[in-house]
């Protein structure tokens, strides 16, 4: 086959030769190297055809990876802003390689602001459940309870209304879900999908909706979702140049250089931890595993979405090492995409959660133990839908893995 030449740098989208047809995507993706301590600049192509991917280095011209059949990559996960395994690298995408990748897959990708509120934190689950089912993807999430300045600050636009301190008396009141949310004109749909402000007037002209369904009145009404484009500008809000994003609202949780934004809600008292992983949350199975966990009555006190490196899996997955046989590929697994770190409480929570997430084999468990986590959404011993803390010394050593070293 012959191909298209490389070019020689990154920033020159206009290929020396088009010879082959062949549909592919060229994207600008980084790779942190930790042992040269060098952020490395690659182009990734990906041919839809076969799923197969070709990576060059871009300062060395050279190919740093030769085209080859990848399955876990799917065309969805190719956008700008996100961040992919291939190879057990984790890359982040950062720009279209040319025109053609920008123009087919970069139009109407949106990123935006959801907030589960503190009237809707018990349903979380179903929340949740509705943003995936409706197509959109959450590519970031945080539970964290804000502080009066900090409810101030986000809802500043309203501070001249008169409701403005049932607002923040309210958004005090308890937890929140902070969570980044992506698709197609994602901004727009999510404001479809929560309805009218007020609930009842909700109830009364679009049932279906989340206020609807979950809110109660004209101040607790379930859910935020960031403003439309058009107002947003009107607030001198900054838009990315491929992914429309509203950098104020998103920034203010998920700061994405510096700052930490508000802090987690990990009590560390009298919990376990339970981690969602990659494959359950890219099988969009995040809010039905929630509900389920919810249902059975435990409390999720923390809830945070993590991408881990492999040294972090390795250090968390340390004393399985050399005592499973599966122990490399569950690595493989932890860090394969964004997982959901929870801490979870309960009475005799790291035992009572252990037993209610079943045998470690989704297979046995669905004989044994039908109505357990992992019966109902494990696929297989390594996918095996959620980690739980094995042993209860070990419980608030997992919490602080995730919420005190991985947050901060
Ligand atoms: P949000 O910002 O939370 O997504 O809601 P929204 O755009 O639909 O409504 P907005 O006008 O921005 O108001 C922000 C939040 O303030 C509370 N509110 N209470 N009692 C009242 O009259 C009243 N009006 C607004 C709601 O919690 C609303 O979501
Ligand atoms: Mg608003």
């Amino acid at each position: 086959m012959r191909r298209r030449a490389i070019p020689k740098s990154v920033g020159d989208v206009r290929f020396l030769l088009l010879t082959s047809e062949e549909d592919r995507y060229v994207f600008v993706a980084e790779w942190y190297d930790p042992n040269a301590a060098l952020q490395r600049r690659y182009q990734l192509l990906f041919y839809p055809k076969d799923g197969s991917v070709e990576m060059y280095d871009v300062k060395n011209h050279r190919v740093f990876l030769r085209r080859t059949k990848y399955d876990a990559l799917r065309k969805e996960d190719l956008f700008v802003g996100n961040k992919i395994n291939v190879f057990s690298r984790h890359l982040h995408l950062v720009d279209f390689g040319d025109q053609y990748t920008a123009r087919r897959l970069g139009s109407k990708k949106e990123k935006t602001l959801a907030m589960i509120k503190p009237d809707a934190l018990a349903k979380m689950g179903s929340i949740i459940q509705a943003i995936l089912d409706s197509g959109l993807t959450i590519t970031m999430a945080k539970m964290v309870h804000l502080s009066r300045t900090e409810a101030m600050d986000f809802y500043s636009e309203h501070q001249s209304k008169s409701f403005f301190n049932d607002l923040i008396n309210f958004m005090t009141s308890g937890p929140i879900v902070a969570l980044e949310i992506m698709g197609d004109e994602a901004i727009t749909g999510w404001r479809r999908l929560l309805g009218p402000t007020n609930s009842s007037v909700a109830r009364s002209d679009s049932p279906e909706s989340i206020r609807a369904r979950f809110g109660s009145d004209g101040t607790k009404n379930a859910a935020h979702g960031s403003d439309s484009i058009a107002s947003a500008a009107r607030h001198d809000r900054i838009f990315d140049t491929s992914i429309h994003t509203n950098k104020l609202e998103l920034e203010f949780f998920f700061p994405s250089s510096g700052g930490r934004g508000p802090r987690n809600t990990a009590t560390f008292i009298q919990c376990t931890c339970c981690v969602i992983k990659p494959h359950a949350v890219s099988d969009g199975l995040m809010g039905k595993i929630i509900n389920y966990i919810l249902d059975e009555g435990f409390e999720i006190s923390a809830l945070q979405m993590f991408t881990m490196e492999k040294a972090n899996a390795e250090e968390f997955y340390e004393v399985y090492k050399g005592v499973i046989a599966e122990y490399t590929e569950m690595l493989g697994e932890l860090c394969s995409g964004p997982c959901v770190a929870m801490e979870i409480r309960g009475p005799d929570a790291p035992r009572s959660f252990r037993e209610f997430c079943g045998p470690s084999d989704p297979e046995i468990a669905r004989h044994l133990r039908p109505k357990t986590l992992r019966a109902l959404f494990g696929k297989n011993k390594v996918k095996n839908a959620v980690h739980c803390t094995d042993l209860p010394e070990d419980a608030l050593l997992e919490v602080q893995y995730f919420f005190k070293i991985l947050d901060s």
